[in-house]
C-alpha cells in the first residue's frame, strides 16, 4: 500500500464513508494490523476519538463533522424536538471526546453554523447538507495539506535529514499530512530526503504510524527512542525539525505531543530549525498564550506498560500528559497553507486571517 493518489484519491485512507457509515483504520493496532471499524452514530465516533481509533488533531475534526452527520441521518425520520435535541446531543458528546486539538471544535462550530443556516429544510434536506459539509471537511485538509507542503518543501535542502516526532501523516488528517505532508512534497519534487522518527512515548505513534507510513513509500526512514534525539543532533545527524500541532495560541506558543518541547529546546541548542506544519484551523485566537491549552491527560496504563505487558510495579503513581507547549520562541516558523510565518507572534499571526 503506498500514499500515492489513486484516482484523485489517496490510497491510506484514514476515513472513508461506506454505505452510510464512516470507517476509519484502527490506529491502535497499526502495523501488526490493518483493520477498519465501521462507526454508525455520534457516540460511536465520539468513543473511537477518545480511544483513538482514529487521532491527529485535523483526522480527529474529520472524523467529528462525519459524526454529526451520521447522526442527523439517524435521526431524519424522528419527530421534530427529538430530531434536536439528538443532534445537540451528538454535538455534545463529540466535544467531549478529547480536550486538547482545536480542530474538534472548529469542526464541530462548522457543522452547526451549516445546521443553522438551513433549519428551515426539511431533516433529510439538514442531514444530506451535513454529510455534505463533512465531506468537504475532508477534501478541504487534502487541498490544505498540499498547500502547505508546497510552501514547507521549499524550506528543506535536497539530502535534508529531518527529524519528526509523533505522527502528523495521512494517518493524523484525511491525507498527505501536514509535517509528513511537507516531506511528502519535497520527495515529490525530487529532494532526497530521509526522516528519523521518535518512537513517541507512550503511545508510540512514531514508531508504529510515521515508521509505517515511510516504509509504505519507500522514503527512508530511521526510528530512535525518544532519549537518542540530542544524541543525534550533537553528532550533527539532523538538518531540520519539521513537526504537527493540535493548537497554536495566538501568540504562537505550539501544543503538540508530548516530548515535542524537549525536541524544540534541543534544536534551538543545536542551531537546527524547529518547524510546525499549522493549518489554520488549529490556531486558536481566543486563547493568549499558551498556558490556556488545555492539556489531555490520559490513563495511567498507557505509561506502565503497553497492551497485554505492565512492566511497572501495581500501583506507582503516574503521569501521562499527553501534549506539552513549545513556546513561540523556538519556533523557527510556522508552515501553513497561506505561507511560512517565520517567527510567529501575535502579529504575524493575526495577518494570516486577514482576507
Ligand atoms: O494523541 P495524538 O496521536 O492525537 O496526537 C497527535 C499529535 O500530536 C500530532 O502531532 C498533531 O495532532 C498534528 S497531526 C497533523
Amino acid at each position: 500500500m503506498t500514499q500515492a493518489m489513486q484516482g484523485g484519491r489517496p490510497s491510506v485512507e484514514t476515513l472513508k464513508w461506506v454505505d452510510e457509515g464512516l470507517e476509519m483504520i484502527d490506529q491502535r493496532v497499526l502495523p501488526a494490523r490493518f483493520d477498519y471499524v465501521r462507526y454508525r452514530s455520534a457516540a460511536e465516533v465520539a468513543e473511537g476519538i477518545r480511544v483513538m481509533v482514529v487521532r491527529g488533531a485535523p483526522a480527529i475534526g474529520c472524523a467529528a463533522a462525519y459524526g454529526v452527520a451520521l447522526e442527523a441521518l439517524l435521526l431524519r425520520s424522528a419527530g421534530p424536538t427529538a430530531f434536536v435535541s439528538g443532534l445537540e446531543g451528538a454535538f455534545e458528546v463529540l466535544a467531549a471526546s478529547r480536550p486538547t486539538a482545536v480542530n474538534l471544535f472548529w469542526a464541530l462550530q462548522r457543522m452547526r453554523a451549516v445546521w443553522q443556516a438551513h433549519q428551515h429544510r426539511s431533516q433529510g434536506e439538514i442531514a444530506a447538507i451535513l454529510l455534505a459539509q463533512a465531506h468537504e471537511i475532508s477534501a478541504q485538509d487534502v487541498r490544505i495539506n498540499r498547500a502547505m507542503g508546497a510552501h514547507g518543501a521549499a524550506l528543506l535542502a535536497d539530502g535534508a535529514r529531518v527529524l519528526t516526532h509523533c505522527n502528523a501523516g495521512a494517518l493524523a488528517t484525511a491525507g498527505h499530512g501536514t509535517a509528513l505532508g511537507v516531506i511528502r512534497s519535497a520527495v515529490e519534487a525530487g529532494k532526497r530526503i530521509s526522516v528519523i522518527a521518535d518512537e513517541t512515548r507512550p503511545f508510540l505513534q512514531g514508531a508504529r504510524l510515521t515508521a509505517w507510513e515511510m516504509v509504505q513509500e519507500g522514503i527512508p526512514v530511521t526510528l530512535i527512542t525518544d532519549n537518542m534525539a540530542g544524541h543525534l543532533m550533537r553528532c550533527g545527524e539532523i538538518d531540520a525539525v519539521i513537526v504537527g500541532t493540535d493548537r497554536v495560541a495566538a501568540n504562537g506558543d505550539v501544543a503538540n505531543k508530548i516530548g515535542t518541547y524537549m525536541v524544540a529546546v534541543l534544536a534551538q541548542r543545536h542551531g537546527i530549525p524547529f518547524y510546525v506544519a499549522c493549518p489554520l484551523s488549529t490556531i486558536d485566537l481566543t486563547l493568549a498564550h499558551g498556558d490556556a491549552i488545555p492539556i489531555e491527560e490520559r490513563a495511567a496504563a498507557e505509561v506502565t506498560g503497553f497492551r497485554d505487558c505492565q512492566w511497572a510495579a501495581q500501583g506507582v503513581k503516574v503521569r501521562n500528559p499527553a501534549f506539552d507547549v513549545t513556546p513561540a520562541e523556538l519556533v523557527t516558523a510556522l508552515i501553513t497553507e497561506k505561507g511560512v510565518v517565520r517567527k510567529p507572534n501575535r502579529e504575524n499571526i493575526t495577518r494570516l486571517f486577514e482576507a
